[in-house]
């Protein structure tokens, strides 16, 4: 008999799918980020940029889909830990505004191929108003390395499936160095705070390896399969775990094709608190934080309109349990590193409820890996 060489299947590395395949790489993806930047004796981080951190008075973060909201999540660090003023801009609006930029203005460009054209012609934009520029790249030789005074790189290593999973928790990852290396250099950040979170950074990969234990992934293919046949979906989450929620919304709607929404939870009352019926399952981060409270309280608006509620806790919180119909549990993490731990969590939800409705996850229709067209 012939035995067929599936050079596909191989790729695949024994998964069904690319996706799952780069979904169970990030605790590798992520020591490719972090090893070798962080110094735990000093608490200094160690980038190779050779921007001056202390030459500019602005930061315009720019990107695209889930490149974005990693984005976000790199202003609320950025704001938190550096004191620097952030915005965070899509980049197909970012080119045509006419943006205030000048030589005080740091733009960071995030992107995974490096090669999507709005991103591109964005940083064009900012150049020309005279930013400096640094990439947040995982693609090596891109397009945009070639335009940058500077590339973070990820080492996320090849994402194939259209649905950004490792590229996205290494991007947040990069963006903890970042706020890390500006909140040393410009003096906003104690010794101690910065070995505190340098610490919290360096135990992303074995925190991510224990979200991906067997009976976690097994209670989140329970809790999709049971709500598969949804049509809408909610997504919340408050501070910096807000991008978490609207990541997962995003990877839902693109795999599964399931209409879902993702607010800041404290905006749930101004609009989107009407479409909470009993058919509506709510997916509601609310691991350990400052504002965990407020978001409890925003869990029980939806409890009183008969929403169903998917909890994503942080392990041993059973206190909170009670609100739930459905409980996620991860594994607890330092507030600041937490939107990559439960990043995976939002993941392996779209991931089960596209497979249990039979969608193709690695080529979901309408979409391209990256967008190199207007
Ligand atoms: C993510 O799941 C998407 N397919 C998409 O939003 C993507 O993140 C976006 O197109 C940006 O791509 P880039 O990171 O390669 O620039």
């Amino acid at each position: 008999d012939l035995i067929e060489w599936d050079a596909e299947a191989a790729e695949k590395g024994g998964f069904d799918t690319y996706m799952l395949k780069e979904i169970y790489e990030q605790p590798q993806a992520l020591t490719n980020t972090l090893i070798g930047r962080l110094h735990d004796d000093t608490g200094e981080v160690n980038l190779d940029i050779n921007l001056n951190p202390q030459s500019f008075k602005r930061i315009s973060i720019i990107a695209c889909g889930t490149a974005y909201y990693a984005g976000l999540v790199g202003e609320y660090l950025i704001e938190q830990l550096a004191r620097v003023p952030v915005e965070v801009d899509v980049a197909s609006e970012y080119r045509y505004r006419n943006p205030l930029v000048s030589e005080n203005t740091l733009a960071i460009v995030v992107s995974q191929s490096g090669e999507t054209i709005d991103t591109l012609e964005a940083l064009r934009e900012a150049k020309k108003g005279g930013a400096k520029t640094l990439g947040v790249i995982n693609a090596k030789g891109s397009s945009m390395t070639r335009e940058l005074d500077d590339t973070l790189y990820i080492h996320a290593g090849p994402e194939i499936g259209v649905a950004s999973t490792k590229a996205y928790t290494s991007m947040v990852s990069a963006f903890v160095m970042l706020a890390l290396w500006l909140g040393r250099a410009r003096g906003t950040l104690s010794e101690m705070e910065a070995k505190d979170l340098l610490h919290a950074a360096r135990e992303l990969p074995r925190l991510v390896e224990e979200a991906l234990a067997p009976e976690r992934v097994e209670q989140i293919r329970r809790v999709a399969e049971k709500y598969a046949h949804a049509r809408d979906y909610l997504f919340l989450g408050r501070g910096v775990n807000a991008p978490t929620a609207y990541e997962g919304a995003l990877k839902l709607k693109e795999i599964s094709y399931i209409h879902a929404e993702a607010y800041a939870a404290g905006e749930m009352k101004h609009g989107p608190i009407a479409l909470i019926d009993a058919q509506l399952p709510v997916v509601v981060v609310a691991t350990e934080s400052r504002l965990l409270e407020k978001t409890i309280s925003n869990v029980q608006e939806v409890r009183a309109r008969s929403g169903k509620v998917i909890l994503l806790l942080s392990d041993g919180d059973s206190e909170n349990a009670r609100h739930a119909d459905d409980v996620l549990y991860v594994p607890r993490a330092h507030e600041m590193v937490s939107p990559v731990v439960n990043a995976v969590a939002m993941q392996l939800l779209a991931y089960f409820t596209a497979t249990a409705l039979g969608k193709d996850v690695d080529k979901p229709r309408n979409l391209a890996k990256s967008v190199t067209v207007e």
